[in-house]
């Protein structure tokens, strides 16, 4: 296993405007070293745009921080060498290529040529590691195409893990699993974030309820509410804001 100590993650009024249109409107955000942050809010709340301005994807003002370093006026590359990593809404792995390859490039995508001209032909042990952590052990050579759609998901954490990613922002992994594939997303959080910081846009309430430790409610480019799952829940602005999105589902 790595001994890597995580990181926290520091937002100080963070904004992101669209030709004049304020999708994130001055947000301020700590999420702990080692945290599982749950990012909720209703459509259009801003969630995937911060996501985006903390990974270098679109202009932002105010500041990020990971652990020491600024992160915002960086670039996309030099962000994801700082292990900065994230997913997307929808999975994107090389289909055609096994999960093996997949993990190796990305292995790879860190590295100098030398270091990869100099490596030797066994799996390296960062890629076992992976393939151990994200439940694909069994099927190196499997095709990434024809991987379930859960485990396509797996996969691209860990792209992430053998990237050195040491925040993971997740954007909405379990819409479209299946319960079992949840409940296996959710362990694969919970070991991931033994030694790494983790933020989780995500809508099914259930699955917040079971492996969120902290959650941020966005609204509106704003942060409405944070606290447990407890707190957020018990927050008359949250249960105006998801009225008749998320009725009926209370703990
Ligand atoms: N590239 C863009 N250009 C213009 N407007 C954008 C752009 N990206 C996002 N927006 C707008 O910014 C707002 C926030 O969008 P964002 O995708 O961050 O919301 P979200 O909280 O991730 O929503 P969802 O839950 O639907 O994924 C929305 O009104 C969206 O239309
Ligand atoms: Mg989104």
């Amino acid at each position: 296993m790595s001994e890597q100590r995580p990181d926290g993650l520091r937002i100080r009024d963070l904004r992101v405007t669209f030709d004049g249109f304020t999708a994130v409107g001055g947000v301020d955000l700590d999420v702990a070293p080692g945290d599982i942050r749950f990012l909720i809010g209703p459509n259009g709340a801003g969630k995937t745009t911060l996501v985006d301005a903390v990974t270098g994807l679109v202009r932002a003002t105010g500041s990020v921080r990971f652990g020491d370093t600024e992160l915002l006026g960086r670039d996309v590359h030099r962000i994801a060498r700082l292990g900065v990593g994230r997913t997307f809404q929808t999975a994107a792995v090389f289909e055609e290529l096994s999960v093996l390859q997949n993990l190796d490039i990305a292995a790879g995508a860190g590295r100098s040529w030398w270091s990869l001209a100099r490596r030797r032909r066994r799996t390296p042990d960062e890629v076992a590691e992976a393939l151990e952590t994200i439940g694909l052990a069994d099927r190196p050579d499997q095709l990434a195409g024809t991987l379930a759609h859960g485990q396509k998901q797996w996969l691209e954490i860990g792209m992430l893990l053998v990237q050195n990613a040491r925040l993971l922002l997740l954007d909405e992994p379990v819409a479209g699993m299946s319960h079992d594939e949840r409940d296996a997303t959710g362990a694969l959080l919970e070991t991931v974030s033994r030694d790494r910081t983790v933020v989780v846009i995500e809508h099914d309430m259930d699955f917040l309820r079971r492996f969120a430790r902290t959650v941020t409610v966005l609204h509106a480019g704003r942060v409405l509410s944070e606290g447990s799952v407890a707190q957020v829940q018990a927050d008359p602005r949250v249960q105006e804001v998801y009225l008749g999105v998320d009725s009926g589902t209370e703990a």
